[in-house]
């Protein structure tokens, strides 16, 4: 088998009836339903995806992967409440998503998400206590049990400036954890780690998944990544971003690398992804 049989257009009727934990999966946690997604200046403006669809279940690790500039970040914005479709219209638990809400959290690549004036532990409960819904001390509770579960206990009473880059990424991963969101979103999150670091921390999400089991919305550019970090993948077209396939990709982890399977799925899949170019780009109003 060349490890490419799980390739398949949309997600089907069969996998929408599958069950987990031997519960029916009747409805998407999160719906993204023909979303076209611009951004308008005077005189410009600027398709970033067009009549893009999937549907994410339940601790799905959803994967958009595509090219710079085909629009995975503003998918993501969307789906985060920040940006409201231009068309289409974005579901979470069968309700339309109109602003950005503590059940959706983004984890972003840049190192400096963290404000430097508060310790590692300040930093992850401060969320959860201002969304009102715990105390102090319940909150600081909630930090410690993510902060064990990304290995910083020891780095509580730190401050990030004298953290690692991977080491904020994790602080970052607990903080948006400890919020306990539907799902948690990340903009490419280990993009600027060196590729050390970067596999290591794709180890320890999966192995984090495998513990609590988030949903999860993934964006890169790294085919690679995708394959390792999502069960399932969309692949969107150079700018503006439109679907070209959704691919289960559950068989790959990260001892797949390297394999001649692994290296056949990841060129079908670069070619998925940059065949028949686009013309279409930006459009004047
Ligand atoms: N604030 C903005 N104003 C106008 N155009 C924007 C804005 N942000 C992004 N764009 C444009 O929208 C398109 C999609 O951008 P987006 O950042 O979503 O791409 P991306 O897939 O995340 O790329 P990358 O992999 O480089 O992060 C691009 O053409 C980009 O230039
Ligand atoms: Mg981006």
């Amino acid at each position: 088998m060349d490890g490419l049989s799980a390739f398949a257009p949309q997600a089907g009727a069969d996998e929408k009836n599958e069950t987990v934990g031997g519960a029916a999966l009747s409805a998407p946690l999160l719906s993204v339903e023909n979303v076209t997604l611009e951004y308008r200046a005077p005189g410009r403006v600027v398709r970033a995806t067009q009549n893009v669809s999937f549907d994410v279940w339940e601790a799905d690790r959803f994967v958009l992967l595509g090219a710079s500039g085909c629009g995975k970040s503003t998918l993501l914005k969307a789906v985060g409440g920040f940006i409201a479709p231009r068309e289409g219209q974005i579901l979470l638990d069968g309700h339309p998503v109109h602003g950005p809400g503590p059940d959706r959290v983004v984890v972003f690549q840049e190192f400096d998400q963290l404000p430097p004036w508060k310790t590692v532990r300040e930093n992850v409960a401060f969320p959860v206590r201002v969304s009102g819904r715990m105390s102090r001390k319940q909150a600081a509770e909630r930090a410690d049990y993510y902060l064990e579960k990304v290995g910083l206990s020891r780095f509580a009473d730190a401050y990030p400036n004298t953290l690692s880059g991977g080491m904020k990424q994790r602080v970052a991963i607990a903080r948006a954890l400890a919020m306990e969101p539907r799902v948690l979103l990340m903009d490419e999150p280990f993009a600027a780690l060196d590729a050390l670091t970067r596999r290591k921390m794709q180890e320890e999400l999966l192995h984090l998944w495998e513990e609590v089991r988030f949903t999860l919305l993934f964006v890169t550019h790294s085919i690679e990544e995708a394959l390792v970090v999502g069960n399932r993948i969309a692949l969107l077209s150079p700018h503006p971003g439109r679907m070209r396939a959704e691919i289960n990709s559950h068989e790959w982890d990260l001892n797949s690398g390297g394999s001649p399977e692994f290296q056949a799925a990841t060129n079908r899949i670069h070619g998925l992804l940059f065949e028949q170019p686009e013309t279409a780009g930006d459009i004047r109003a």
